[in-house]
């Protein structure tokens, strides 16, 4: 971790060019949810699952999910460094803020027809 301010000096204007949520790449975020297999608990759109939480549009900061990601509280496996850089993680969290939040059944408006009736 000696170098983690050096990475962040060279990361910010890289970070601040990119096109979505001032972070990281989408289209790489999206193959690395697939290929770590995050998918597998978290579902393919991050809408949570039978063992995952739901993390689409998460409201979770950058920071927030790489910290959580080194170092889980429940049930999910952690990743190290290693297997997923802080690179890697940033481009994952742009695709999760890609995602459009989950609609709740008053957003669909053939939910709140039958509900009138
Ligand atoms: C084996 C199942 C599993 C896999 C694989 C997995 N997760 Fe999770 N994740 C969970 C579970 C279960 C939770 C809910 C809290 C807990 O038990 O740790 C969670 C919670 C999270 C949270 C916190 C959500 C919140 O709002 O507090 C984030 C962020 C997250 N996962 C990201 C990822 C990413 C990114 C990957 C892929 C690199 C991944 N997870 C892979 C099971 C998994």
């Amino acid at each position: 971790m000696k170098y983690a301010g050096l990475f962040f000096v060279l990361l910010l204007p890289v970070a601040a060019s990119a096109q979505s949520a001032a972070t990281g790449n989408v289209d790489n975020g999206k193959k690395l949810f697939l290929r770590e297999g995050c998918w597998e608990c978290h579902g393919y759109a991050g809408q949570g699952g039978r063992d995952g939480a739901r993390i689409g549009a998460t409201s979770l900061t950058l920071q927030g999910v790489i910290r959580y990601v080194r170092k889980p509280a429940g049930a999910m496996p952690a990743f190290s460094e290693k297997n997923l850089s802080d690179a890697d993680l940033t481009d994952i969290y742009a695709y999760l803020k890609s995602l459009p939040p989950v609609k709740t059944a008053k957003d669909v408006p053939l939910l709140n027809q039958f509900k009138n009736e």
